[in-house]
């Protein structure tokens, strides 16, 4: 009796609350944590249905109903059919149990009620929807070099968190993302340990002990969010203990492949997937190898993927385990038709716009390569990378993410996303904002951006009106507002979403990590990109077609039509989208109810974006006006431009103002490889406020140069006073200078105009093709201290690029000893005109009595004449150049 009342009173709990079942041939881990979070759910939404069932089941066990189904075999795909009795979810595999559970649950949520008559299918557009974490940091560790992190408490405290870590991946989860990269550059000596190396593990025994054990908990954790881990790996890096024991370097472009290299990471990967088979690999193969030739394909097919079959067969495993393969300094079409024959789980990857976001529909070579990729018949995998130039500010634009999943899909053909975070990257896990209370984990911060790549991963053609009203109720919902006022949010956060992948792909120098766009550009950086190191890529498919400053100022000069987005275009199109998103964002202030102090924090970054624009619209501006005065001399040109660079640098300093409370620094990757606006060494210039003071001298030094034209002008250029020159010894054929005076004796290139200053000095010709082969060298004596004074072609190339025509200015980034004659600066720019050659910069050498040997680098340079030290060479611009496109005009700022 007493069991009949207990097994009734049973029945009737059992009746009063719904039963979630899964079918015997679907209970994994995967679906247990479905099951789990349903029950959570039911329970929170106090929802309750007597005699009401779930049932999760797969879609192969299914008797009944198979085949009245359409076989479909889709990964990760589920259906949901609900009628008043009961639902079925039933997933192609147990993934596609979770996520059909997952969007049956936001159904729950939506109606407050268990649906009937629901009949919902869904699945992933996107094979690979992945997150990467770096196991990096912003600066260098004392005596290693880029990349080399060992795993460790020390340096990542937060690798063995796992509370962060469980809060990692289920957001993932809620978000749709089935792969979670690991970036470092050697991680295996922190992972495995061989017993033909056992000196090269870099970790301690108990540091091992604990990678060990995250990793087997994050993979596990992982696997059961139906979150596949990837091991990403450089190439080809030794770890430290391995290079000092064989006295070599633990990286080196230079070196071809050696055995013994070649066999440690051999064993180092076979290891590593005997002890990890569920663990997948990407493989870079660079920077740390000549990346384009036959070491990448050598270096892939018979080290890195025999080391997979080595542990493959340790484990008796069959089946491949997955790889990716970077299309990053290397030519990934060659490797992949090398490696395919060999081996067929391959997957490919390569960045959607280099280290920046600029344009959703990339083109030429960058979108061919992609291309060709894609028709490998593998995935191809879309890196949105670094994000060089959204740093440090939110992005929270779904519509531009959504175009470019488009474009993925439709440009590239790309059917994988591999996303980094939105900033940040070399700090994970923590933003850059400086807030009181610590610091903000970027997956709470970036909160919109993960959810939006995700969102359109899974499917990137939606319905506008819609996505406007869903991520309108998804604001209004977060800040506790109407949906109406969502909009108006939403609205300002997509316009400010245009602001850096505008200015980036017309402005910038790189779409690299190289530059920081929110630090801003200096003048010499917007009117002479060739000089640092233009990226051309950044322009030919990385944005679309249009013009560059240099282009557009030509082109209004001769009259000629423009093509494309033009920088003046830009200029107000940004303004534009600066001043509604702050406005707007001002606006909906008052109206935030939630998460009122994460609102402040969007607020702030919009008006950052508007100061940071202004800041940039007016010196583009200003850099026309100069552009302008190149071609026609006209000094109210300056005069304007004068007027837009204190406007420009008033908005900056505001803007270091504003920072300077709320952000930490503006860029996390903190080492000398972060050039533009200012090298980054030792984690210099990193914030605005060190920013302001260069702005500052710029503008000075712009304001003199002005001052000094103003009174050239008024005293007439005419009366420039010739410097006067005189016969040194032990220099023979000494010529003077004049037009049509020949300088090379092996060339034909008479000189076509020259600076006053110079005419008549007793210059040196010299063969051009020896000055090309062996440098030039004078030896000569003097009784009194003299200059010499040489003049240096400026062909118009990228600064790191290698000449091998032309002598290399004196520089003192690259050379310690550039200033030891004074020589560094220019002293007369454009100061000589030869037929058919570059425009010629002069510098002096001064040196004291006595004999003396001056050696120039290889290449061609003119030695235009020696003149007393005690004579003062005039520090100005002649203009005289052949090309009035090529005249440069840098020296008004330096
Ligand atoms: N430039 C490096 C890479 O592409 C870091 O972003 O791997």
């Amino acid at each position: 009796m007493k069991y009949i009342l207990l097994f009734l009173l049973w029945q009737f709990s059992f009746q009063m609350v719904a039963q979630v079942r899964i079918f015997n041939g679907a209970i994994s881990p995967r679906t247990l944590l479905a099951e789990e979070k349903l029950k959570k759910a039911i329970k929170e939404l106090k929802l309750d249905k007597k005699n009401y069932s779930i049932f999760l089941n797969l879609q192969s066990t299914l008797k009944l109903q198979k085949e009245a189904l359409k076989r479909d075999i889709t990964k990760e795909a589920f259906t949901i059919y609900a009628n008043e009795k009961n639902v079925r979810i039933t997933g192609n595999d147990a993934t596609g149990i979770l996520y059909g559970c997952l969007a049956y649950i936001e159904r729950l949520k939506a109606v407050k009620n268990f649906p009937e008559n629901l009949i919902l299918k869904d699945a992933p557009e996107m094979v690979l929807r992945g997150q990467c974490i770096g196991l990096q940091k912003p600066t260098y560790l004392p005596g290693r070099n880029v990349y080399e992190y060992p795993y460790t408490p020390e340096t990542f405290p937060w690798f063995y968190d796992k509370k962060l870590w469980i809060k990692v991946l289920d957001s993932m989860l809620e978000n749709r993302m089935n792969s979670l990269y690991l970036w470092n550059g050697h991680p295996f000596a922190s992972l495995v340990q061989l017993k033909e190396y056992p000196y090269a593990v870099e970790v301690n025994a108990e540091t091992f002990k604990k990678n060990e054990e995250i990793f087997q908990f994050l993979t596990s954790e992982a696997d059961k969010r139906g979150i596949w881990v990837i091991q990403m790996f450089y190439n080809i890096i030794v770890s430290k203990p391995f290079a000092d024991f064989h006295q070599i370097k633990t990286q080196d472009r230079e070196r071809p492949i050696v055995p013994l290299i070649a066999d440690y990471t051999r064993k180092s990967i076979a290891a590593f997937i005997e002890k990890y088979p569920n663990v997948g690999l990407m493989v870079c193969l660079g920077e740390a190898m000549e990346g384009t030739g036959k070491d990448d394909i050598e270096w892939f097919t018979k080290t890195i993927i025999p080391g997979i079959r080595d542990g493959m067969k340790a484990l008796g495993l069959q089946k491949e385990p997955p790889v990716v393969l970077r299309a990053h300094d290397t030519y990934a079409p060659d490797v992949m038709k090398a490696a395919l024959p060999i081996y067929k789980n391959l997957y490919t990857e390569a960045k959607f716009n280099g280290e920046a976001l600029t344009y959703p529909r990339p083109r030429g070579e960058w979108a061919q390569l992609h291309q060709t990729l894609s028709k490998l018949g593998t995935v191809q995998i879309e890196n949105v990378h670094i994000l060089a130039n959204l740093e440090p500010f939110r992005y929270a634009a779904p519509y531009f993410i959504q175009q470019c999943v488009i474009g993925m899909h439709e440009v590239m053909g790309g059917n994988g996303l591999h996303l980094y975070p939105q900033a940040s990257y070399w700090d994970w896990p923590y933003s850059a904002d400086s807030i009181s209370n610590g610091k903000i984990l970027q997956i709470e911060r970036d909160w919109i951006w993960y959810k939006a790549w995700g969102r359109y991963a899974w499917k990137a053609h939606r319905d506008s009106a819609a996505e406007i009203d869903y991520w309108s109720g998804v604001l209004a919902g977060h800040f506790g507002c109407t949906s109406k006022e969502g909009k108006k949010i939403l609205n300002a956060l997509e316009q400010s979403g245009n602001i850096a992948p505008k200015l980036l792909r017309r402005f910038g120098i790189t779409d690299g990590n190289r530059q920081t766009l929110s630090l801003g550009m200096l003048m010499t950086q917007l009117l002479n990109p060739y000089r640092y190191g233009l990226f051309t890529l950044l322009y030919t498919s990385e944005s679309p077609e249009g013009e560059m400053l240099l282009d557009y100022a030509d082109k209004e000069w001769k009259k000629e039509m423009h093509i494309g987005e033009t920088p003046v275009q830009i200029v107000d199109e940004v303004l534009l989208h600066a001043t509604i998103s702050a406005a707007g964002m001002e606006e909906m202030a008052p109206k935030i109810k939630k998460n009122k102090a994460e609102f402040n924090l969007f607020r702030n970054d919009t008006r950052c974006y508007l100061l940071l624009s202004i800041a940039y619209c007016n010196r583009i501006n200003a850099a026309l006006q100069i552009l302008q005065f190149k071609y026609d001399n006209q000094l109210q040109h300056l005069h304007k431009a004068k007027q837009f660079l204190q406007d420009g640098l008033t908005a900056y300093q505001q803007l270091a103002l504003n920072t300077s409370t709320s952000y930490r620094y503006a860029n996390s990757m903190q080492t000398q490889q972060r050039k533009i606006p200012m090298r980054g060494f030792n984690g210099a210039y990193k914030h605005w406020r060190e920013m302001e003071p260069v702005f500052k001298k710029e503008f000075e030094i712009f304001q003199h140069k002005l001052d000094s034209l103003q009174q050239r002008k008024e005293s007439k250029i005419a009366n420039a006073k010739p410097l006067i020159g005189i016969q040194v010894e032990g220099l023979n054929g000494q010529i003077n200078l004049q037009e049509r005076t020949q300088l090379f004796k092996d060339t034909n290139c008479p000189v076509l105009a020259i600076a006053p200053e110079l005419k008549g000095l007793n210059a040196l010709p010299f063969s051009f093709s020896r000055q090309i082969a062996n440098g030039t060298h004078l030896s000569f004596s003097c009784t009194k201290p003299i200059t010499v004074l040489v003049g240096f072609f400026q062909p118009e190339r990228a600064a790191f690029s290698l000449d091998t025509i032309y002598a290399k200015a004196p520089e003192l980034e690259t050379n310690a000893g550039a200033d030891d004659y004074g020589q560094a600066e220019i002293k007369i720019s454009n100061a000589i005109q030869l037929k058919g050659l570059p425009p010629v910069n002069v510098h002096s050498y001064t040196f004291k009595a006595g004999t003396h040997q001056l050696q120039l680098p290889k290449g061609a340079c003119l030695v235009l004449g020696f003149i007393s030290a005690n004579e003062t060479v005039p520090i100005y611009n002649a203009m005289l150049v052949n090309d009035l496109k090529n005249r440069n005009m840098d020296w008004l700022f330096e």
